[in-house]
């Protein structure tokens, strides 16, 4: 029922903004932050200051990504991303907003113009003190090869992935076409986050506040939940492109779901 009153509202849809967190690339193998077998379980946060101060931390963060690219760099995109495509191939969505950093909404085929990174991209590392960008392989690579914390080949300022570190500022013209997007929509479609990060968080809260329908698809709750006009709670990939209207071979063996014609 629920998910045939999301479709009837996507179908209706002109200006979709979608926003998405960890849980939409769980099923391409990359583990989320807050699941119980997720990230944190199972490494300590090294934060942005900590990065830039010390040695040590620096090596602990390379190696936490170290062990984490191999999983992120052969990850290939899953329904859910695929959906989202399709939602753009017919014009409907407006804008990709998203707190991941693994690059999968463009590996779907997604237009990169579409997509607004929050929290960076880990499929690259940059320097802190030129910009200069080194792709991620590269840089594992060399700490394979011995260096710990590698530094930047042009400067020798500080490598790091392309990602927004916890105490780590984001970047304000990012976050401003997030916001100008989310002012905009007609409906704001967050999908696979805990929705507890800010300022990200507060995006579906502007989208409703400018008049906007919002859907929540999320496997567990969150503290928004009571704003949104329709709540899911279920797999993203099995119920994201029912809401969306693709048919998947998996759903046309009988999800549970009514039929998707179109
Ligand atoms: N893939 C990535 O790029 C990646 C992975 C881990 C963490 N991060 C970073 O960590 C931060 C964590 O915040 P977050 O809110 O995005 O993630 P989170 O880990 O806080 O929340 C993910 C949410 O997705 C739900 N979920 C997981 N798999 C699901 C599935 N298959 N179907 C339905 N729901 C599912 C979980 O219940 C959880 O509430 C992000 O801002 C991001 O920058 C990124
Ligand atoms: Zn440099």
């Amino acid at each position: 029922m629920s998910i045939a009153l999301g479709r009837q509202w996507i179908e209706q849809a002109t200006g979709i903004v979608g926003f998405t967190g960890a849980g939409i690339s769980t099923e391409s193998g990359i583990p989320d932050f807050r699941s119980p077998n997720g990230v944190w379980a199972r490494n300590r946060t090294v934060y942005f200051d900590e990065f830039v101060r010390n040695e040590h931390d620096r090596i602990e963060y390379w190696r936490q990504k170290s062990e984490g690219w191999p999983g992120m760099r052969d990850a290939r995109p899953n329904a859910g991303h695929l959906a989202f495509t399709e939602l753009a191939r017919r014009g409907k969505l407006k804008a990709m907003i998203t707190q991941n950093i693994d690059g999968l909404h463009q590996a779907s085929g997604l237009d990169s113009t579409l997509i607004h990174e929050l929290h960076g991209n880990g499929t690259v590392a940059g320097c802190l003190s030129c910009g200069d960008r080194t792709p991620m392989d590269e840089a594992i690579e060399r700490i394979q090869q011995g260096e710990r914390a590698p530094r930047c080949r042009r400067c020798d300022g500080l490598l790091k992935p392309a990602t927004i570190s916890f105490g780590q500022t984001m970047p304000m013209e990012v976050l401003a076409n997030c916001q100008r997007a989310a002012e905009s929509c007609d409906l704001f479609l967050a999908v696979g986050s805990s929705l507890v990060v800010y300022p990200a968080a507060a995006l579906p809260v502007v989208a409703k506040r400018a008049g906007a329908r919002l859907i929540i698809l999320n496997r567990t709750a969150t503290p928004i939940d009571e704003l949104a006009d329709l709540v899911i709670r279920d797999e993203i990939g099995k119920a994201l492109p029912a809401l969306a209207g693709v048919e998947t071979s998996k759903q046309a063996g009988g999800s549970g779901y009514d039929p998707v014609l179109e």
